[in-house]
């Protein structure tokens, strides 16, 4: 394969089951193309950090392969970990150290000869607009600033991959958006980035594909629009009193099919007024008697991802 077409990820097959008999991955597969803005969504112990974990060599794989832009994780272990930097969902960071020390002495520790590091250092600073606070003590530094060092620190090695594990869970939302623009720039010049969260509002609005996994499995992959467009169709069935005609009306947006002799499957974009839908099949001689939702298992797992949090942004539904 050409440098062009390999991919910045590519996951087969992969399982995980730790010590204890928990599976926390069941044969996830997943691509992630070389620039993309990638989100990982998934409820809390859907398997997200393990797979990060994984794809950061700091979890062992129990099956299955990872390659990172090409490079085989279990093969070439260290020369994959290179391509790689990962920002842990918490600060841990020695707060008595300045955020230039931070940032050269971890560049040393993987490599970096000191010269290059201060020049890496300067221009991370910058990028982070931390510059002014190049020489304090972390500790009085904002949670923000705090957020956007751990990001400088891992972009010391040049990775071509940028993970974040919930880079912003409990995080506000000034912080959030500050984290946001300082992750859209660093894509912009390049990184290819994967973000964990279970913020929809994060995923849709920084990331242009994303993988759901849920409880270990993958779930849905693919373009952020093509899933809102999913999730922006509603579904109902329909108990129709009497036999139902042989031939459906076609009723323009919708989606209508026998179920059984009584019962009619119908899907409707939600912007759509259901009244309007029921006319079009009494003018076709079709009475509803009743009807029910049909759930929809990518909007159950939403409404879970969800629960209990203030955000809700995802879809058109608002
Ligand atoms: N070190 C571990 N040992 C045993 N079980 C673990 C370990 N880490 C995670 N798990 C379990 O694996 C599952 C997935 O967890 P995790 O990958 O942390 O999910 P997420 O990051 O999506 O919340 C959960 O059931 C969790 O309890
Ligand atoms: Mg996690």
């Amino acid at each position: 394969m050409s440098d062009s077409s390999t991919l910045a990820l590519r996951v087969r097959d992969l399982r995980k089951t730790y010590d204890n008999d928990v599976t926390a991955l069941k044969g996830v597969t997943l691509d992630v193309e070389p620039g993309d803005f990638f989100a990982l969504l998934g409820p809390n112990g859907a398997g997200k950090s393990t797979l990060i974990g994984i794809i950061s060599s700091l979890v062992n794989l129990s099956s299955g392969s990872v390659e990172i832009f090409g490079i085989d994780l279990v093969r070439e272990r260290s020369r994959a970990m290179r391509e790689i930097g990962l920002v842990p969902q918490e600060i841990n960071m020695n707060m008595f150290e300045t955020p230039r020390d931070i940032l050269v002495n971890y560049a040393g520790f993987y490599g970096v000869p000191r010269a290059e590091a201060l020049v890496r250092a300067d221009q991370e600073l910058e990028r982070a607009h931390l510059t002014a606070k190049a020489n304090v003590m972390v500790r009085t530094l904002s949670g923000g600033m705090k957020r956007r060092l751990m990001i400088a620190r891992a972009m010391m090695t040049r990775p071509r991959l940028l993970i974040l594990d919930e880079p912003t869970a409990g995080v506000d939302i000034e912080i959030r958006r500050d984290m946001w623009t300082n992750l859209r720039e660093i894509n912009r010049a390049g990184t290819t980035i994967i973000l964990t969260t279970h913020y929809l509002e994060e995923a849709e609005s920084l990331c242009r594909n994303l993988a759901i996994i849920n409880r270990g499995e993958i779930i849905e992959h693919g373009s952020m629009r093509t899933l809102l467009a999913k999730l922006d169709v509603e579904g109902f069935l329909l108990d129709v009193e009497g036999d139902i005609p042989a031939t459906l009306p076609a009723i323009e947006g919708t989606v209508l099919k026998r179920e059984d002799d009584h019962t009619l499957a119908l899907e409707m974009p939600r912007a759509m007024d259901l009244n309007s839908v029921f006319n079009a099949l009494s003018d076709h001689g079709i009475r509803v008697r009743s009807m029910r939702t049909q759930s929809n298992r990518l909007e159950e797992l939403f409404v879970r991802l969800t629960a209990g949090g203030s955000m809700n942004t995802l879809g058109a539904s608002a």
